[in-house]
């Protein structure tokens, strides 16, 4: 199949931000290397988040056998799925705050943040995630992750690829399907990229007038 050209890499912040569209149409014959997709997804894991503790977790569904396994849970998105290069799964871990002491310790270690201020960190925030209740601690998740989820998008822009979130499929079964505990993680959005066939459609913004208040 002849590749389009659709989007060519670009470090220009304009075009990444005005010009990503979701994409619903893929060329399958292009693959993004999994070196490619881990410089993507480590890029857009420079996302703030909620007291750093990165709770976001990505499933990369770039086979067919894991394309295949998904696609029964993604109702009409099933052939933008099957034509990505690849699916990225995008979970809340709820435990997150298991890699406080990893986050905190390199971050002391690195010289980005004092021994005392590490101790005061954890000594605050670690019982308040631990004892939170389950749905604050999934708007934490969810939150952070939808940040995350967003970088992810431009990032990919600037390696020249598209990308479709999605939000339609089945959020219920889709953690159990790729071998997940359901309870930890909870899915946020799946996101197609890959090599965009067109450039998407135009879509309307509601003006900042309706949008916006100032007080
Ligand atoms: C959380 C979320 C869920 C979405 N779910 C779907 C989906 O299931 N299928 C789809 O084709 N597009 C989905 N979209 C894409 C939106 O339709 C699209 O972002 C919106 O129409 C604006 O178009 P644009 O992304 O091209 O600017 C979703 C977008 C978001 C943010």
């Amino acid at each position: 199949m002849q590749t389009t050209q659709t989007f060519q890499k670009t470090n220009d912040f304009n075009d990444i931000v005005n010009n990503r569209r979701s994409i619903k149409q893929y060329d399958p014959s292009v693959k993004i290397s999994r070196e490619e997709m881990s410089q993507i997804i480590e890029q857009a894991s420079t996302a703030p988040s909620s007291i750093n503790m990165q709770p976001w977790r990505f499933v990369v569904i770039d086979t067919q056998e894991g394309k295949e396994k998904i696609g029964p849970l993604t109702s009409f998105n099933v052939e933008k799925v099957m034509s990505a290069s690849a699916v990225i799964a995008v979970f809340g871990d709820m435990k997150n705050i298991e890699y406080a002491k990893e986050i905190y310790g390199k971050a002391v270690e690195l010289g980005y943040m004092p021994q005392d201020v590490m101790q005061a960190q954890l000594d605050y925030f670690k019982p308040a995630y631990e004892n939170a209740p389950y749905d604050k601690m999934k708007d934490i998740v969810m939150l952070d992750s939808g940040l995350v989820a967003m970088q992810l998008m431009l990032v990919a822009r600037a390696h020249g690829y598209g990308t479709n979130p999605i939000g339609g499929y089945d959020k219920e079964n889709i953690a159990e399907v790729l071998d997940l505990d359901k309870e930890r993680y909870v899915p946020v959005m799946l996101m197609t990229i890959g090599k965009a066939l067109s450039e998407g459609y135009p879509s309307y913004r509601l003006p900042v007038e309706t949008i916006t208040e100032w007080k």
